[in-house]
C-alpha cells in the first residue's frame, strides 16, 4: 500500500513524511508512541503504531531518536526499529537510516537485524544511510533546499537511495560509502560544537581581560575568508550539538584514537550555564543581596524561536541561581511550563519590571524586554546603562 513508510514521526520523520506526501508519494507514518500517533491521526497520511505497515513499502526510512543514556550513545530505538523492520521487510525494499550515529551503525547494528529472517542486504533488499540535517527554526534552509548526503551498502543501494531522495530534495550528494555518510554528519555537528566552545571560551577570557567580546566578533567577522562567526551564549543545547559528538567521542575512544578537541569543547560548553549563573550572582551581590533576590530568566529553550527545551542550558542556570538562594521565574512565549529538578519555575507572561536581575538566555522574536532594570544579556543583543553583556 505505501511507497514510503517513515518510522519515527518526530522533528525529523514528520517533515520528511510531509514532504514525501506533498511530492505525491503514498506515505504511511509509524511511531511506537501511541500519543504521537493519536496527535497525527486524521492528518494528510495514515499513521499507526503497527510496524506491519512496512510489509508493503518500497522504501522504509528510519528516523528514530539516538540520544544518550548514562552519558553514552543509546541505540535502543535504532535496534527496536531495526527488529520491527526486519520482521516485516519485503524483498526488493530499500531501507534508509536517517538517525544520527557513529560510523558503522548501519552496517554493524542495523544490517544484522534486517537480515534476521534470511533476506540478504544488497541482494534481496537495499540498505542505505542518509543522515538528516534539519536545522529547527531555520527559515532559509529546509529539507528540500539542503543538499542530502546519500550512501549505500552497494553501488546499487546508493543509486536507489539517491533516486528516492531526488524526488524530495533539490540536490543529493553521494558519499563514498555508509561510513563516510555517517561520519560526515558527526563532523558537521562536532564542527559546530567546537566552534561554539571556542567563542564561549574566548568570551570568558575577554571578561577577565576587560575586552568586549562582541566587538571582537564584529571585527573578526569582517574577514571575508578563513573565519566563520559563531556566537557565545549560555551553552549548547538541543538534541544534536551536545549529543552527536558523544557518538564520535565514544567511537573514537573505542578504536584508540580519542577526539581530544571534541572532548575539550564539550567540557567548555557544559561549564557555560554555571558561568552565566556566576556572572548573574556577581551582579546581584553588587546590587545588594542574592538570597531571596527576584531573578527573571528570559528564553528557556535551547535556541531562539524554537519551542524545544531538550538539553537546554536554562536548566543549569536556574539550578545554580536557586542553589544560591535566588527566587527564579521565567518568561518564554514558546514554553508553557518549565520545571527544573522536578520543581516548577513560575512563569510570567511579560517581562515587566521590578526584577533584581533579568537574565536574557534566548532572544525569541517578539519578546519585548522594555526597561526591566539590570539585565545580563548572554546574546549580545541589548544596549544600555543597565545591560551587562556576556
Ligand atoms: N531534531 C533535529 O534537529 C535533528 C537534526 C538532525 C538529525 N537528527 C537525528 O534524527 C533522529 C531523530 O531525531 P528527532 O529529533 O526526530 O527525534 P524525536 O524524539 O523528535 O522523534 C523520534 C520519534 O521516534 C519515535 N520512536 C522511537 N522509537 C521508535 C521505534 N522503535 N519505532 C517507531 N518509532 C519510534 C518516538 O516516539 C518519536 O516520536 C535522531 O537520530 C537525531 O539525532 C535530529
Amino acid at each position: 500500500m505505501g511507497d514510503l513508510v517513515v518510522l519515527g514521526l518526530g522533528y525529523v520523520g514528520r517533515p520528511l513524511a510531509d514532504r514525501a506526501h506533498a511530492a505525491g508519494l503514498s506515505v504511511v507514518g509509524v511511531d511506537s508512541d501511541p500519543a504521537v500517533v493519536a496527535a497525527l491521526d486524521g492528518g494528510p497520511f495514515p499513521v499507526t503504531t503497527d510496524p506491519a505497515a512496512v510489509s508493503t513499502a518500497d522504501t522504509v526510512v528510519i528516523c528514530v531518536p539516538t540520544g544518550l543514556v548514562g552519558g553514552e550513545p543509546d541505540l535502543r530505538a535504532v535496534v527496536a526499529a531495526g527488529r520491527a523492520v526486519g520482521d516485516h521487510l519485503r524483498p526488493g525494499a530499500l531501507v534508509v537510516l536517517e538517525s544520527t550515529s557513529y560510523p558503522g551503525t548501519t552496517e554493524e547494528v542495523l544490517l544484522p537485524l534486517l537480515e534476521a529472517r534470511g533476506l540478504v542486504a544488497g541482494v534481496d533488499f537495499n540498505l542505505a544511510c542518509s543522515p538528516e540535517r534539519v536545522d529547527p527554526g531555520n527559515a532559509a534552509f529546509g529539507l528540500a533546499n539542503t543538499p542530502k548526503v546519500v550512501s549505500g551498502l552497494t553501488p546499487l543501494c546508493a543509486k536507489r537511495c539517491a533516486a528516492f531522495y531526488e524526488q524530495l530534495v533539490d540536490e543529493v550528494v553521494p558519499a563514498a560509502g555508509l561510513r563516510e555518510a555517517e561520519m560526515a554528519k558527526l563532523l558537521e555537528n562536532s564542527y559546530r560544537l567546537v566552534n561554539i566552545a571556542l567563542v564561549n571560551e574566548v568570551a570568558v577570557l575577554c571578561e577577565r581581560l576587560g575586552v568586549d567580546v562582541w566587538d571582537v566578533l564584529r571585527c573578526a567577522g569582517t574577514k571575508p575568508f578563513g573565519f566563520q562567526a559563531f556566537r557565545p551564549g549560555p551553552g549548547a543545547g538541543g538534541h544534536c550539538i551536545p549529543v552527536d559528538p558523544v557518538y564520535l567521542s565514544t567511537r573514537a575512544r573505542a578504536v584508540g584514537a580519542p577526539c581530544a578537541v571534541v572532548d575539550a569543547a564539550r567540557a567548555v560548553n557544559s561549564g557555560m550555564p554555571a558561568y552565566v549563573a556566576r556572572r548573574a550572582l556577581d551582579l546581584l551581590r553588587g546590587g545588594g543581596r542574592v538570597a531571596g533576590a527576584r531573578v527573571l530568566v528570559v528564553g528557556v529553550t535551547y535556541k531562539a524561536d524554537v519551542a524545544d527545551i531538550r538539553e537546554t542550558p536554562a536548566e543549569g542556570v536556574v539550578r545554580a541561581l536557586r542553589a544560591a538562594g535566588a527566587r527564579v521565574s521565567y518568561c518564554d512565549p514558546l514554553v508553557p511550563a518549565f520545571a527544573v529538578d522536578g520543581a516548577e519555575v513560575p512563569r510570567v507572561p511579560e517581562v515587566g519590571s521590578g526584577w533584581d536581575l533579568v537574565v536574557l538566555l534566548q532572544d525569541h522574536r517578539g519578546v519585548r524586554l522594555g526597561s526591566p532594570g539590570p539585565v545580563l544579556d548572554t546574546r549580545g543583543v541589548l544596549d544600555g546603562e543597565d545591560v551587562h553583556r556576556l
